[in-house]
């Protein structure tokens, strides 16, 4: 089942989520909508907390769903390790028609469980990198806006602001 994406100015976004206490068969519902949501959007990457979950999940798929093997699920990841930095254009599927340079680091290694609660890792450069880090900051309630400086990010949040008083946000 497709969950409906929640917007920057939602506070689900904006808090730090749970671990996951057991793999129940909510979770691995859960797990199925996050992909068919990710899938359908269409995006690379989607967080529990942007379909208004507050637990310590995401998936990641650079492929969009072309590749079977392409598809990361993690379950209370943590970092092994970052470094370097890089620096490119991204978005995000609860800042939709916004895009903004944001730096990341150019390695990044994270584990965590897989949907059969097994422990995994998953080591990624650039685009992969990149995901892995914004999808942690899901986790801790960051959007790649809180990762800019003062008036990019003002930018931003002000014209997210106008839109919702619009009543198109
Ligand atoms: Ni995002």
């Amino acid at each position: 089942m497709i969950r409906p994406i929640l917007r920057l100015g939602d506070t689900t976004l904006q808090s730090p989520a749970e671990p996951v206490a057991a793999l129940t068969t909510d979770i691995e519902r859960l797990l199925d909508d996050m992909v068919e949501t990710m899938y359908a959007a269409p995006g690379v990457g989607l967080a529990a907390p942007q379909v208004g979950v507050p637990l310590r999940i995401f998936v990641i798929d650079l492929s969009v769903g072309r590749d079977a093997k392409a598809l990361i699920t993690m379950i209370n990841p943590e970092w092994v390790d970052r470094e370097g930095m890089q620096l490119e254009e991204e978005g995000c599927l609860s800042l939709p028609g916004f895009n903004a340079t944001v730096p990341r680091p150019a390695r990044a290694v994270v584990r965590g469980m897989d949907r059969q609660g097994e422990m995994h890792t998953v080591a990624g450069t650039g685009l992969l990198a990149r995901a892995l880090q914004h999808e942690m900051d899901h986790l801790d309630g960051k959007l790649f806006v809180d990762r800019l400086r003062g008036i990019k990010r003002d930018l931003i949040v002000r014209k997210v602001r106008k839109l919702a008083r619009a009543g198109k946000w």
